[in-house]
């Protein structure tokens, strides 16, 4: 359903990838991240897509929100994450493929009622070590930067697997930094989806946020001019699909007067903002509910939060995608 246009840009090697990649990126922390990948994802799944979520959160978030985790200590920690593979990448351990740490968390597709389909790579506490450990003994210098470059670019090199050409969709959550393995995810995406809080720090954070992509995704596209070994390399250039607002506390509907402040000041860093924000719910986000399934999927649940606004969400960012879609 959607993929990426074939003259498009794309992964470091030039080939044409058929996955579309979306990260969804704060390096602000607790601002909805998490919860935004896994019920977007959720609800795009019911809508009939083949959606792949990948946690590239130390902190395991998004795998909990799937996995019970004495079932991810049984099944997932020591074969079925992404550490793996970027443990791979070092060489020190024989590397695997993206494909083969796919996993498929029951109750969640159980809750599906379509043909999609939600799958996931799943994260692992030690994937923290990995920016430094990607690093360790390389001297500075001309071998430095070609092995950055060739870091960065892993996850877009990855995501050609032939496992996972059936995805419509690969979303990404990202921790909240800006370490090598978030920058692998940057320059894998097409677009950047931004969750924030409307709060000063939260909205300080996007402008510094946009820099800090700017100049890796420059940075990444003149090394490639230097180091890339395919002659059909394209240049890399996520957009940012838009910043949606959560935990928006509303009065007569509309945001309280200090939140829409920072929305405003958000339009006019000329960034797009989702129209619909996520209003604060705290007993539907952290009430004693079912493990394993996203709120978006629970069928008992009746507060807007889901009704009005995770699904008016989801419809505004498939709408974001459509411009740059093409049928296949
Ligand atoms: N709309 C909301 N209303 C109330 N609580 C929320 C809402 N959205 C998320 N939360 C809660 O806020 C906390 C932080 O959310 P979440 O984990 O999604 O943020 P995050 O940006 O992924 O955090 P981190 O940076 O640590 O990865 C969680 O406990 C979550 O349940
Ligand atoms: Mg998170």
């Amino acid at each position: 359903m959607v993929r990426r246009h074939p003259g498009g840009y794309g992964s470091p090697s030039g080939e044409v990838p058929s996955v579309y990649v979306v990260s969804v990126i704060n390096y602000k922390g607790g601002v909805g991240k998490t919860t935004v990948t896994a019920n977007l994802g959720a609800e795009l799944a019911n809508r009939g897509m083949k959606v792949l979520l990948i946690d590239l959160d130390p902190q395991t978030s998004l795998t909990f929100s799937f996995y019970d985790p004495d079932d991810w200590r049984e099944r997932l920690r020591d074969g079925r994450t992404v550490k793996r593979w970027y443990d791979g990448l070092r060489g020190d351990t024989p590397a695997v493929t993206l494909g083969e740490l796919v996993v498929s968390p029951g109750p969640a597709n159980a809750h599906l009622t379509g043909a999609g389909r939600l799958d996931l790579i799943a994260s692992h506490l030690g994937l923290a070590d990995i920016d430094l450990a990607l690093a360790r003994g390389v001297a500075d210098g001309e071998d430095y930067d070609r092995e950055l470059f060739r870091v960065r670019g892993a996850l877009a090199e990855g995501l050609h697997d032939a496992a996972l050409d059936g995805y419509d969709l690969v979303l990404i959550d990202c921790p909240p930094n800006f370490n090598v393995v978030t920058q692998s995810a940057v320059i894998a995406s097409d677009h950047l989806l931004i969750p924030a809080k409307a709060d000063y720090l939260s909205t300080l954070g996007i402008d510094h946020l946009c820099g800090s992509v700017g100049e890796l995704v420059d940075r990444y596209n003149a090394d490639a001019r230097r180091f890339a070994t395919s002659r059909r390399h394209h240049k890399v250039a996520p957009d940012v699909a838009g910043v949606v607002f959560t935990m928006i506390q509303l009065t007569a509907q509309r945001p309280i007067a200090a939140h829409q402040g920072y929305l405003d000041q958000v339009r006019a860093l000329g960034l797009p903002v989702f129209p619909t924000a996520l209003r604060e719910n705290v007993t539907l986000f952290a009430g004693n509910t079912p493990r394993g399934v996203p709120v978006v999927l629970r069928h008992r649940v009746t507060s807007p939060v889901v009704q009005e606004e995770l699904r008016q969400i989801t419809t505004e960012f498939i709408a974001h995608l459509q411009p740059r879609e093409v049928t296949v």
